[in-house]
């Protein structure tokens, strides 16, 4: 049976990265027999644009529907003056929570031949390999309620929640354990427990499910020591758990130490392992447009894909070899060149995947 996979491109540079990682998936399906069917639909500033809606209903139906999904990114500087409840980014959100994909991965993984290409120091960061396990359905993202009230006095108050229920804590440490039972069994946990009650609940449930875990070694940072460690010494860890927003902030963070956010890939999945892949960055307004953003991130969430999704490790290999040899070729996109180097296209470096691709058989 083929498997349907849905093409969300999105906004921005959204558009310019997926076309470059439908090129790679293309290539899997007509040279080496990868049994897919490509649909598109719209999502964010695009189907806002299209329909109204940063949603539509039959965007999210048809992702119900599909195998996985493929998101390149949403939101762009034409939306911002939108109400937040029906900006570009609550097509993501929406489909997250629609979709129930509240365990987020992200690998920060350092390429070798990019060790120079991170603002720390060769040395910091060579043979980095974290996985960042955020959660992504709950916390402070959705948590009730929400928005931006008047007060007696006339002074207008904004507040969101943050809320976290003990099996929503559970079902993400669960994953968090497994990842690490599968890596070099280190977990840490990332709260503020001397601070939120929600994220004492958090380290609470955390410590209990360890136990069903004696072969992985448990840690805990508040989120302030966290991000200091990730930049001091970011190879002490292995595996980090931690909420939805502080996920969201720890990822960018990480993915410095990686040499560029453009590097980045992601898997968002429910419970069953059905999951939505994108870079982790975003729309990139700022460069939309000119061909010259980075699609490698892209392209390693279609590697993810294959590897959580569609069961097909080999194709997922390729892939991963694939950026390897042509960052060894000395292909590089603006973020990752160093100074005097000369920057390829967006266009060209999909196309040298492929052609790396084609070179591995
Ligand atoms: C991410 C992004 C999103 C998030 C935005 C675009 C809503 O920053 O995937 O990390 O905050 O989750
Ligand atoms: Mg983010």
């Amino acid at each position: 049976m083929r498997k349907q996979i849905l093409i969300l491109p999105g906004d921005g540079i959204g558009t310019e990265i997926v076309r470059e990682a439908v090129k790679v998936l293309n290539y899997l399906r007509e040279q080496r027999g990868l049994e897919i069917e490509l649909t598109h639909a719209l999502v964010g500033g695009a189907a806002i644009d299209a329909t109204g809606k940063p949603l539509p209903e039959e965007t999210l139906a048809q992702a119900k529907q599909a195998d996985a999904i493929l998101l390149g990114a949403v939101g762009g500087y034409k939306w911002e003056s939108l109400d937040i409840a029906i900006r570009p980014e609550k097509g993501l959100l929406g489909l997250r929570a629609g979709l129930e994909l509240f365990a987020n991965l992200r690998p920060a993984l350092l390429f070798e031949e990019l060790a120079n290409a991170s603002t720390l120091k060769p040395e910091v960061v060579a043979g980095l390999d974290i996985l960042i396990v955020r959660e992504l359905t709950g916390g402070i993202y959705f948590g009730q309620p929400r928005g931006v009230r008047v007060l007696e006095n006339g002074e207008r108050q904004g507040f969101n929640t943050l809320v976290y229920k003990e099996s929503e804590i559970r079902r993400i440490a669960h994953v968090a354990f497994q990842a690490a039972q599968k890596r070099n069994k280190k977990l840490c946990s990332v709260d503020k427990a001397n601070v939120l009650e929600c994220t004492e609940l958090w380290r609470e449930i955390v410590t209990q499910v360890g136990k069903e875990y004696p072969d992985v070694q448990l840690s805990h940072l508040y989120v302030d020591n966290a991000a200091m460690q990730l930049v001091r010494a970011p190879k002490q860890f292995d595996v980090i758990v931690t909420t939805n927003m502080f996920g969201d902030i720890l990822s960018d963070l990480a993915s410095m130490l990686s040499g560029s956010i453009g590097m980045l890939p992601s898997a968002s999945l429910d419970i069953n392992n059905k999951g939505m892949y994108e870079p982790i960055h975003g729309s990139a307004p700022d460069i939309a447009g000119h061909n010259k953003a980075n699609p490698l991130a892209t392209i390693l969430s279609v590697a993810m894909m294959l590897r959580y999704s569609l069961n097909q490790n080999a194709h997922a290999e390729a892939i991963e070899t694939a950026v390897r040899h042509v960052l060894q070729q000395g292909i590089r996109t603006a973020d990752i060149c160093a100074v005097g180097e000369t920057p390829v296209s967006t266009s060209a470096m999909g196309d040298a995947v492929v052609q790396a691709l084609a070179m591995e058989q």
